[in-house]
């Protein structure tokens, strides 16, 4: 595991999100990293010609400067906060198939070979490196039913140094004879034995497992993850496997499984009742739009989820999604956003800043990959913003010709965008980076001031 050198300090371009409707583009950034991982200090301007006063001020004389080229630039990592790792394998397949025959003919079967734990742990190396390398640096994972397969997808996390937060599925009814737990009981029993990552609690999460008059919550601490209205068929069967509750979200809140640490996948279909319930209970969404569209669950309303100030990361959903990649969720978000409005224009008449039906803004997107994932998942006073006293979770990106993105040909950046001193120009490499940007732009990943991925790490 490699590690900053010492205390070390950038200086060049830095993305750094704020609000939904505001982040910063800094061309000529110095941000220094402890030797805990922390973010000391940051300074958001500083001239070539300042940069030894400004070092020295900080004590930082002696530090490692690390000079970013033209057409670079560090911004938080991706918090992805709905991904399937055993689904990985499965990336592509399966297209025909909505929801329900999905998990029965594609998805079941493969998550039953991680019983097999030499499978599990090949899979889980390859699963973990790919996800770390598209720059994803807080992670919401599910492993599978199996305790010890899941334990080693925690085992192989850590040792990668990703930050991650992972349970293993809770499932017993509604599953095939060879992938099912005995009873909720056994079920709970094993999610209580899971390994968590140090410092961060397990989630236990909810497929099919509850029962009504239980609490299905193992533990108060633990971040729960699961699944809510996401396809109009799992909306029924739902309904008919719960005829006591009178919702979706309320299946959750009976169960004592909606509060501030439940990150709810898709929220495709929800009621403007159960709206008002998640914003109550403060539980926050994780919008899968990559997901949505492939196996054509819908398109989450997702603007007016945040118009009603509920918390709203991003999801890759893999292998309901097909890319592993927050950029691709960010891709998708925007189109999914493009679609809304189409259907249903926001009212452009009054004064609103409203978020329904318009189509969501560069800061927008950012937030969704970055700070509002980490307000998703609970961590947003240690992730998703540059601060110091936050950690330093970033990826170093690049939209350089050097970069070997076909996408991205043809951008000349120290004459076309002046990267370096135009903060202007750095608004327009975002916008690149999001829309043609994938893996090979993405040179560097740093978890707590270790560089754990990127490109640059592999070669
Ligand atoms: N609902 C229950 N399990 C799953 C799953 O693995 N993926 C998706 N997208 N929805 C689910
Ligand atoms: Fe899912």
């Amino acid at each position: 595991m490699s590690s900053l050198p010492r205390s070390a300090v950038f200086y060049g371009a830095v993305i750094n999100p704020q609000t939904l409707t505001a982040y910063q583009a800094l061309p000529n950034c110095l941000l220094s990293v402890g030797f805990d991982g922390n973010i000391d200090w940051l300074e958001e301007d500083v001239p070539e010609y300042l940069l030894q006063e400004v070092l020295s001020r900080h004590g930082s004389s002696d530090a490692d400067i690390i000079t970013l080229k033209h057409g670079e630039f560090l911004m938080p990592g991706f918090v992805d906060t709905h991904t399937h790792a055993p689904q990985v394998p499965n990336l592509g397949s399966g297209q025909q198939h909505e929801l329900l025959d999905w998990l029965a003919e594609v998805t079941f079967p493969m998550e039953a070979k991680f019983k097999d734990l030499d499978f599990a742990r090949r899979t889980y190396e390859k699963v973990v490196r790919r996800i770390v390398d598209s720059g994803t640096t807080t992670c919401c994972y599910y492993g599978t039913l199996h305790l010890e397969a899941t334990n080693i997808l925690v085992d192989i996390i850590h040792s990668y140094g990703q930050r991650a937060f992972v349970g293993k599925c809770n499932m017993d009814r509604n599953c095939p004879d060879d992938y099912i737990e005995p009873s909720a009981d056994a079920s709970m029993e094993a999610t209580k034995a899971q390994s968590s990552l140090p410092g961060l609690p397990s989630p236990a999460l909810a497929r099919s497992s509850l029962r009504s008059g239980t609490s299905a919550r193992a533990d108060p601490s633990l971040l729960v993850q699961t699944h809510i209205s996401e396809n109009e068929a799992e909306i029924v069967f739902t309904k008919h496997l719960f005829p006591e509750c009178s919702s979706y979200a309320d299946v959750y809140d009976k169960h004592g499984l909606l509060g501030p640490r439940t990150v709810l996948a898709h929220a495709v279909h929800l009621h403007e009742s159960e709206v008002t319930l998640v914003k109550q209970r403060d539980a926050g969404v994780s919008h899968c739009p990559t997901s949505n569209f492939n196996l054509r669950s819908g398109v989450c309303p997702v603007g007016k989820l945040l118009d009603r100030g509920i918390k709203v990361g991003l999801g890759t959903d893999v292998s309901g999604g097909f890319s592993p990649s927050i950029l691709t969720a960010i891709q998708h978000a925007s189109i999914a956003s493009k679609v809304v409005a189409l259907e249903t224009p926001a009212d452009k008449s009054g004064t609103s800043q409203s978020f329904a039906g318009r189509q969501l803004s560069i800061a927008a997107l950012l937030h969704l990959a970055t700070l509002g994932g980490a307000q998703v998942c609970g961590l947003q006073s240690r992730i998703g913003s540059f601060a110091p006293g936050k950690a330093f979770d970033a990826l170093l990106g690049s939209v350089r010709t050097d970069a070997g993105n076909p996408g991205l040909w043809g951008v000349d950046c120290d004459a076309e965008l002046g990267v370096e001193r135009n903060g202007a120009a750095l608004y327009s490499v975002l916008e690149r980076f999001f829309f043609t940007g994938d893996d090979r732009n993405i040179r560097k990943v740093y978890v707590q001031g270790r560089w754990i991925g990127g490109v640059e790490r592999r070669q």
